[in-house]
């Protein structure tokens, strides 16, 4: 929560927010006091202010402020005038210390035609609210709905201050629906009222008010049992550092319990296409909870399942027909690698049944995906127990710990793969990749003449050609789906990751209709016998539409374009100086090793401290590093980002260097 600035509304308008917000004043001198929106005439709320703080201090920052008494979009449109945005005050406040920020009507006061509200600028910014009812009759309905809202958006509300005479019921009522919040009465006061008695009542919202701030700073008890309790994915609990305590995300950044604003440089393990906290993803969530949360996919359907499909089919283009959904990355993968085999057995080609996979593969850890991923590593302790398929090696387009020599190496490892599908081509069941860009395996890119000729080759020899999309898929590499950027088809696709933008898990394996054809039989046991029982999660699949919705209005994928600009730049201007290890781009992806001291080198220890410390939240993978963000990053974020990675990579030379 960002505790340096608080930000007053009303359930409506004459409610006594600027008296309330002159009390607060009264009692912290050191507190400035800012009306960004003003309508009716200006400075109204500020001399208004001083009439009972004389000696509040006024931000000096800009204010809208419109002589129509109407709404900020209305009294904006009818002079003509700029209407502020969410933008703006967000640049306006950025930074700002013990700010008292007063809002213009209530919560749903639309401030622009873009139908931004300060629900927006309150989510995004992350300040918490002091929300003024009148004690009076008529206040339970405004009051609980203001709660709502601002609930709904996990806004938080340091307190209620019920203004005006005293009405026990209402409070009761009240307290019976939030017993959390805390209330402050104001009673009502007159012009012969005694200043000091101004200052009790000051003090007194400010010493309610803190009770949330004390709470939420309290991470240490939930942090111990983190420790005592959680046992955490890639992690040696003998040595691991504390993990970083995670409280609040919004947009492309991440907040810890020390309000301390850090970059999701891996967008959240490569999920969070449309940035942390988007309020379409969240009402669609909400919505479709409310409405249908579960149900077995198995003899049932629903819409939002129905809708997914057809939008991710269409999406795909033909030769796409069905698409069958699990809830992760490893699950989409297992099953195209069950639809392959089976495909070949239901034709009765039984000897097909093995799969080729490459050096550097990385497609989840479970046992079908372990068996066609790059062997060692992660996987080392279970080798006895994978049935590996055949490994061939690639070519990338860059050096790389797999192919030293890069897109040199073509010609002879064409030679070879070729050489690999003739003596084993008729046992194959299919090969299976992840097209253009390998991700965990070091942010591998390919050469794509290589990946082209691996296409050609499945034709020739008849083998399924899977594509594992779960990192490349909607928009990051560039094009809505790698296989549409290559210009190669495959027979299968695996979506996960991005599916949701990131908020819940949801996965899809994408079929031709031919795949799909050869389960079609009047024996039962030809059918795909797979499923779990989360598939097709209607509230997961709702959330996927709306994202869906998202990265087509936004144009991520074009955007996803002008990031890979950017950090080509970005790699130009730094590879020398910074002596960057085979730099490279592709869609919102960058990468590079700082030396070329194998997988676990030290770069992989050092880089996510040095990082934090420039306001990053990195992962690197052994000694790659990689900046990873939302397709929604600003370009102003990006850029900060990007030269804080540079300072990242400055400070680790300068550390490396007194060794
Ligand atoms: C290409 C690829 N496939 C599959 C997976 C596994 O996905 P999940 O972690 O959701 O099981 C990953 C995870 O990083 C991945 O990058």
């Amino acid at each position: 929560m960002n505790f340096n600035q608080i930000f007053i509304t009303a359930t409506g308008t004459d409610v006594g927010k600027t008296f309330i917000s002159s009390l607060l004043l009264r009692a912290r001198k050191d507190w400035t006091y800012w009306k960004p929106v003003q309508t009716g005439g200006s400075a109204i709320d500020q001399n208004a202010v001083h009439e009972v703080a004389p000696l509040a201090v006024i931000a000096n920052l800009r204010n809208y402020e419109y002589e129509l008494p109407a709404s900020p979009d209305q009294a904006a449109a009818a002079e003509f005038a700029l209407a502020p945005s969410v933008d703006d005050l967000l640049k306006l406040v950025a930074g700002q210390q013990k700010l008292l920020i007063e809002g213009a009507g209530g919560l749903m006061v639309p401030l622009n035609d873009q139908n931004e509200t300060w629900l927006d600028f309150l989510q995004a910014s992350r300040i918490p609210v002091v929300l003024v009812a009148s004690s009076g009759l008529g206040t339970i309905n405004h009051t609980l709905l203001s709660i709502e809202a601002l609930q709904s958006r996990s806004i938080p509300i340091l307190g209620l201050v019920l203004n005006g005479p005293e009405h026990r019921g209402n409070q009761k009522s009240i307290a019976r629906f939030h017993p959390r919040i805390p209330q402050i009465v104001i009673p009502q006061v007159g012009s012969d009222t005694a200043l000091s008695e101004l200052d009790r009542l000051g003090d007194q919202i400010w010493h309610k008010i803190s009770i949330l701030r004390n709470e939420a700073q309290k991470s240490e008890a939930w942090l111990k049992k983190d420790k005592d309790y959680v046992w955490h994915p890639y992690t040696q609990h003998k040595t691991a550092p504390r993990p970083v305590p995670i409280v609040a995300a919004r947009g492309s950044y991440l907040y810890t319990d020390e309000d301390e604003k850090l970059l999701d440089a891996s967008a959240s393990w490569w999920t969070c296409t449309i940035g942390h906290g988007h309020p379409r993803i969240a009402a669609a969530i909400r919505a479709q909870q409310a409405k249908l949360d579960h149900c077995g996919f198995g003899n049932a359907t629903h819409q939002p399942g129905s809708e997914l499909a057809a939008r991710l089919i269409a999406l795909a283009g033909k030769p796409f027909s069905k698409v069958f959904y699990s809830d992760n990355g490893s699950c989409a993968v297992e099953v195209a690698l069950k639809m392959a085999v089976q495909t070949w057995t239901n034709r009765n080609q039984t000897k097909r049944s093995k799969f080729l996979y490459f050096e550097g593969a990385y497609h989840g850890d479970t046992f079908g995906a372990m068996a066609v991923a790059e062997s060692g590593g992660f996987h080392k302790a279970f080798a006895p127990y994978v049935f590996k398929g055949i490994e061939a090696p690639l070519v990338t387009s860059h050096p790389s710990r797999i192919c030293p020599g890069g897109s040199a190496e073509l010609e002879p490892r064409k030679k070879n793969l070729r050489k690999i599908f003739e003596e084993q081509g008729e046992e194959m069941a299919a090969a299976i990749i992840e097209p253009w860009i390998q991700g965990a395996g070091g942010m591998i890119i390919q050469d794509l003449d290589w990946l082209r000729y691996l296409a050609e080759l499945c034709q020739e020899f008849k083998v399924l050609l899977i594509f594992d999309e779960v990192f490349t898929g909607l928009g990051r590499i560039g094009d809505v789906f790698a296989y549409k950027r290559a210009g190669i088809t495959p027979d299968i696709f695996c979506l996960a990751k991005g599916l949701t933008g990131g908020n819940l898990p949801l996965a899809a394996t994408l079929v031709t209709s031919e795949i799909f054809e050869a389960f079609l039989d009047d024996d039962g046991s030809k059918a795909l016998l797979h499923g779990h029982t989360f598939t097709g999660n209607p509230i997961a699949c709702a959330a996927a539409l709306a994202s869906l919705d998202i990265l087509r209005e936004q144009d991520l994928v074009a955007k996803a374009k002008l990031i890979e600009q950017s950090f080509k730049t970005w790699i130009e201007w730094h590879e020398k100086r910074l002596g960057l290890i085979a730099p490279r781009a592709a869609g919102a992806i960058l990468a590079f090793e700082l030396d070329s001291g194998g997988y676990f080198h030290n770069a992989a220890y050092q880089i996510p401290d040095l990082g934090r410390s420039h306001g990053l939240m990195l992962r690197t993978l052994g000694s790659t590093v990689y900046f990873v963000p939302s397709l929604m990053i600003t370009s102003d974020e990006l850029e900060q980002g990007l030269i804080a990675l540079r300072q990242t990579i400055e400070d680790y030379r300068e550390t490396n260097r007194s060794f």
